[in-house]
């Protein structure tokens, strides 16, 4: 952080749906274990440094909060900084987490309104756990603090923080994407959303598309806040309040993935792996068990280059992981029994004695296995139909020591903006689009993979997840924002040659 930014700060706030830590219980008794992820990672130091409360639910819903609040104690002490949980019934996590945020807004966010369920006690619940929390943030800050609110499921807690008088400074980032007025407008409290944001003072995106759609939302629905762009924000002006938008393309630890890829244990295991497919590239998907992941288009075009291209067979094998997730919500089940059908299917298809084209894999993989997986594939088969940012990506690329690999990216991914030049760019619904680039993959020659791959390596070094911290508490204290000269809005080439009409 700069010293400006130190100086004028108070203490930072986090605030989360869920704490930084795995709460479990074992014979009756709590205990805590550290949570995973890029962004307790990078927020710890600051806020061991400048002193910090993280404000989030401990992911055990009905829990005694005297029990949970002393579980957290002993993990406060050795982070750092406090960790304070948000109580939640089992109704509210059904209603609000389940319900509102992630059968609603979740799919919404990702232009898929037809998988949304609009069921009004949703709001009700959604508006009620936000306050919950801003009642716990109200009781935690003082005066100077900065309070920094995270994600989808925490859009509303600003405006309650005003509404009991809590002038500090605010800031949001979504960590998804932002939908296009016309999926936004579908929404039935688009109105009490959209200006529930304009509460803060920050609010950053991932990509220049989010951006946009979220002030071409504004100035469609809310006419009489006035818009103007200045040093790389939009500035929203509601009376004597100024809300500033920007875009802050969030990152992973570059530095940790790539010295932990050059681990023995990580060596062994991506020896293992190749050890058991030999002669052969592997491609490699990981995903959370979710429909935004795009996993059946993907496996369809396995399938479409198999039959095109058999010069791949018994020369290609897809390890696709899929890591359970949500699966309270019905729509994930169902697609959890569609890939594993199409896994079958396409296995059933092709597969020779001694080859079996897919290795489907449902499990959570230990880090030393992931980090193994990254090390050893070939190619990274990364095909969101939309995403916010994609850090699977980054993280391949961070692993990729040899820089021998091919990364195929969606053009829905937010990491699109940033990795666009290097990497193989694919239409997530395209399959034989998919297929082609798989082919271009596999015969690309080891010049050019290693040509693309330390450019992309260049970018997610220069651009990790302390310098998207930093720019992100700079900007919200100093109003300068961060230079991130890469990120552009990516649009598809208009010169296909495959649209095949002239206009
Ligand atoms: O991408 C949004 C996100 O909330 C991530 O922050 C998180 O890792 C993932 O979705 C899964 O979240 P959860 O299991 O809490 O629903």
């Amino acid at each position: 952080m700069s010293e400006t930014t130190q100086q004028q700060a108070g203490r930072l706030i986090i605030v989360s749906n869920r704490l930084p830590v795995v709460l479990e219980r074992k014979d009756g008794a709590l205990s805590t274990r550290p949570g995973s992820g890029g962004l307790v990672t990078a927020l710890a130091p600051v806020l061991r440094d400048r002193g910090g409360i993280w404000v989030g639910w401990s992911g055990l819903p009905d829990s005694e909060q005297g029990e949970i609040d002393d579980a957290l104690k002993g993990s406060s002490t050795s982070a750092g900084y406090e960790l304070r949980a948000v109580p939640l019934t089992m109704q509210e996590l059904d209603e609000y987490y389940h319900g509102f945020a992630n059968e609603i807004l979740w799919p919404l966010f990702h232009d898929l309104q037809s998988h949304c369920h609009f069921d009004p006690s949703y709001w009700e619940a959604y508006r009620g756990v936000n306050r919950k929390f801003a009642e716990h943030i109200h009781t935690a800050a003082a005066e100077k603090d900065f309070i920094w609110i995270h994600d989808y499921h925490l859009l509303t807690t600003a405006t309650e923080l005003r509404d009991m008088g809590v002038a500090n400074s605010l800031g949001f980032f979504l960590h998804i994407p932002f939908p296009p007025p016309d999926i936004f407008f579908k929404l039935p409290w688009r109105f009490q959303i959209l200006s529930a944001m304009l509460a803060f003072d920050l609010i950053g995106f991932q990509t220049m598309r989010d951006k946009r759609n979220f002030v071409q939302c504004v100035r469609m629905l809310l006419s009489e806040i006035a818009v103007r762009s200045e040093g790389g924000f939009h500035i929203l002006k509601s009376g004597e309040r100024e809300v500033r938008a920007g875009v802050f393309p969030i990152s992973i630890d570059y530095a940790e993935f790539e010295q932990r890829a050059q681990d023995k244990e990580v060596a062994e295991s991506a020896w293992y792996i190749h050890e058991a497919l030999p002669d052969r590239q592997i491609v490699l998907g990981i995903d959370r068990l979710d429909y935004t992941k795009g996993i059946p288009y993907r496996l369809e075009a396995f399938r479409n280059a198999l039959r095109r291209h058999p010069e791949m067979l018994e020369k290609i094998t897809l390890v696709q992981v899929v890591v359970p997730s949500r699966v309270d919500i019905p729509k994930y089940n169902d697609l959890k029994i569609e890939i594993e059908q199409l896994v079958g299917e396409i296995n059933g298809e092709f597969t020779r004695s001694g080859w079996v084209p897919i290795h489907y894999i449902f499990r959570h993989l230990t880090r030393g296995e992931l980090l193994g997986y990254y090390r050893t594939a070939e190619i990274a088969l990364i095909t969101p139909i939309k995403d916010g940012m994609n850090l699977v990506a980054k993280e391949y690329v961070a692993c990729n020591l040899e820089s021998n690999g091919v990364l195929i990216l969606s053009e829905f991914a937010g990491a699109v903006a940033q990795l666009h030049r290097d990497a193989l760019l694919v239409n997530p619904y395209d399959i034989e689009g998919m297929s082609d680039a798989l082919y271009t993959a596999f015969t690309m020659t080891y010049a050019e993979r290693r040509r693309r791959m330390h450019r992309l390596r260049a970018t997610v070094r220069r651009y990790d997840i302390y310098r998207w911290v930093e720019s992100f508490l700079d900007a919200a204290v100093s109003r300068h924002l961060y230079d991130f000269p890469v990120i552009s809005e990516y649009i598809p080439p208009s010169d296909s040659p495959d649209i095949g009409v002239s206009i």
